[in-house]
Order: structure tokens, then C-alpha cells, then sequence
């Protein structure tokens, strides 16, 4: 079985960061989205990776490499504009050829992983196998009615009246005949060749498409409070470790990560938490349930429930929480005897002050 990620859109909702970075680059726990979905494929077994890329490729090129860091082989394919998640499987037909693939948005995490249904799906072979998911508005999504065994009767994308909970959540298996049905399908109302109007195609055409439930943790990190409640939950599975420095007058509660070259000084770390290498924490509290990346400089400061991405600095700030913070921003005071504001606010940043 072959693998085809799709790390080719945009994210308009993840705006800023989307700016400046692909958002399947966002680190959850201090790891990229994209390199936890590279893992959950691993994980299956699965070595030879097809990457869907957009005009972020290089960065993302830049991360993931040739792939053999994280265990697989990565090939590139550039998709010229968000045209679909069917048009993707067509534009990568020469790497796919007739093999059986696993499709898996770069975007989406299910941290308690796949296996099993990829498992049923190479046991019981299939035309096609989609992963659903009970959620109590499924209206963004597409949507699978099923019958009593778990055969797949009909999908709608994004129906305005769902007739059923089960969502579809961006993974799905695979055989040969999918490259009929998206050959055979036209463009839906937003332009795009959908993935779920393809698998319906199937359907209808009397071929057999299951579906699985996964009841695991699941998150579209599409939206800055995804990536928030998403880093919450990885944090709470995470295993203490200590490989920096932490002074005598500091203390760590709870499970706590401090990574190689980071610092703690004078400091209360309160777990879960994750200090990334060459970070120092210095007179502050940080945690529960923050992620510090690399090279950050948190001093004088209380964080909380939040996320700094590599090279961010926050100075003599004691009420951060629920924060997301891009990479080398700074979050400052103005200083002794002032008593006003001062901000230098990205695009379509948001900034919340207590009143
Ligand atoms: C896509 C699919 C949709 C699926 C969703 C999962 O939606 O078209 O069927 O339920 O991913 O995240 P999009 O994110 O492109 O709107």
C-alpha cells in the first residue's frame, strides 16, 4: 500500500500563521501536523509517500526532506491550485499506478492511529474504505449514510440537512478503482473535484465501499482553537523527560519536558508541558498545558494553555493564556510608569486584553 498526503492548502482559518507558514507546518506538541500524519502512516506500514504540494512546497520540502528521517520515502507532487481532493488523486495516477493507497489530509490528527481499519481494508478489500465519525454537526463535512454492516449506501458533501452523524474525517482507503470515478466526476458548486462526490460514484455504480468508525481522538486542526485543544490532548500523553538544565530554586510538577540546551531558572513548570532545546524559562510559570518551541526566551512572564512557536520571547507579561504565539514574536511591556498599549498587529491577528 502507497500513501498520498495532502499538504496542499491554503488555511485561510489559521490566519496569521498561515501567512508565514503552510499550516500542516503548525507544531502540536512541538512536532509539525504534517510530521504526525507522516507517523500515523508509518505506522501502518507504509513506506512510499506521495505529497501533495502547493505554492508552500519548498517549505514544507524543507521539514520533511526525502522523508527518511521519519521512515519513509517522500515524492513531491505539485498541485497547482486548490482544485480538489479528487484532482489530487488524478495529478498523482504515475505514482500511485494501480496500487492500493491510503488518502490522508495533512491537516487532520488521529493521534490513536488507523491501524486497525487499514487492516480490514487490506483483509476485506473493498473498492474503497472511508473513516467516519460521529460529530454532532456534521454540516462542514461530507457525510456517509450506512447500512447495518457498515456498507456505505450514500455520501453528500456538506449536505445543509445530514442524514446521518458520521462524518467524513480525512482518511480513506483505497484500490485502483477510484481512478475511474475521478475521471468520471465533474467540478461541485466551489469548484473543486471532491473526493466524497468520487467515492459516491462508487456507490452508484454498485461497486462495494465500507466505512469505518473511528471513536478515537480526532482534530482538523483547521482553526487556531483546534490547534489549541489539539495540543492539550498530545500533551496529556506526554512522557517526563528532563534533558536540560533546571536550577535548584525551580520547580517541575506533573509530566514536564524540558528539552536538550533549554534552561529553567527560578522557575515553576507545571506539566503537561513541553520546553523546546535552547529555550529559557527564567522567574516565570509556565503551564499546564503549553508547548515552548526552540530557542524562546520566556522571562518574568505566567503562561498558560498555550502555544510558542520557535524563537518567540515574552517578557514581564503575567496573564497569557489560551495564546498562540508565531514564531520570533515578541510580547513585551511598555514599561515603567506607562499605562497604555502598544501593538504591532499582523493581518487578520486577533489581540484580546482583559477590560
Ligand atoms: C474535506 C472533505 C470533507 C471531509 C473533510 C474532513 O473538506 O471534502 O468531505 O469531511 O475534508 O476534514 P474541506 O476541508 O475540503 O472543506
Amino acid at each position: 500500500m502507497k500513501a498520498l498526503v495532502l499538504a496542499g492548502g491554503s488555511g485561510t482559518r489559521l490566519r496569521p500563521f498561515s501567512y508565514s507558514m503552510p499550516k500542516q507546518l503548525i507544531p502540536i506538541a512541538n512536532t509539525p501536523v504534517l510530521v504526525h500524519v507522516l507517523d500515523s502512516v508509518r505506522e501502518l506500514g507504509v513506506s512510499e509517500v506521495g505529497v501533495i504540494v502547493g505554492d508552500r512546497g519548498h517549505e514544507i520540502e524543507a521539514v520533511l526532506g526525502d522523508g527518511a528521517r521519519l521512515g519513509v520515502r517522500v515524492t513531491y507532487i505539485p498541485q497547482d491550485a486548490p482544485r480538489g481532493l479528487a484532482h489530487t488523486v488524478s495529478i498523482a495516477r504515475d505514482f500511485l499506478g494501480d496500487d492500493d493507497f491510503v488518502m490522508y489530509l495533512g491537516d487532520n490528527m488521529l493521534p490513536d492511529g488507523v491501524a486497525e481499519i487499514a487492516e480490514e481494508f487490506t483483509r476485506k478489500r473493498p473498492a474503497a474504505q472511508v473513516v467516519v465519525h460521529k460529530v454532532p454537526d456534521p454540516r462542514s463535512f461530507g457525510v456517509a449514510e450506512l447500512g447495518p454492516d457498515g456498507e456505505v449506501l450514500r455520501l453528500v458533501e456538506k449536505p445543509p440537512q445530514p442524514r446521518s452523524d458520521m462524518a467524513l474525517i480525512g482518511v480513506y482507503f483505497f484500490t485502483a478503482a477510484i481512478h475511474e470515478a475521478v475521471a468520471a466526476i465533474a467540478p461541485s458548486a466551489r469548484g473543486e473535484l471532491e473526493i466524497t462526490d468520487a467515492v459516491q460514484w462508487l456507490v452508484a455504480s454498485g461497486a462495494d465501499v465500507r466505512a469505518s468508525l473511528y471513536d478515537g481522538y480526532w482534530k482538523d486542526t483547521g482553526r487556531v482553537e483546534d490547534v489549541l485543544e489539539c495540543n492539550n490532548h498530545l500533551l496529556d500523553g506526554l512522557a517526563p523527560r528532563v534533558d536540560g538544565q533546571v536550577d535548584a530554586d525551580s520547580v517541575l510538577v506533573g509530566q514536564v519536558v524540558i528539552e536538550a540546551g533549554a534552561r529553567v531558572v527560578r522557575s515553576r513548570i507545571e506539566g503537561p508541558a513541553l520546553i523546546g532545546a535552547g529555550t529559557v524559562v527564567q522567574d516565570s510559570h509556565v503551564g499546564p498545558y503549553t508547548s515552548v518551541g526552540r530557542d524562546c526566551a520566556v522571562t518574568d512572564s505566567r503562561l498558560e494553555g498555550s502555544i510558542a512557536l520557535d524563537e518567540a520571547s515574552v517578557t514581564g507579561v503575567r496573564g497569557l493564556r489560551d495564546s498562540l504565539i508565531g514564531r520570533a514574536a515578541s510580547i513585551g511591556t511598555t514599561g515603567p510608569g506607562t499605562d497604555h498599549h502598544c501593538l504591532v498587529v499582523g493581518d487578520h491577528t486577533r489581540v484580546e486584553v482583559a477590560a
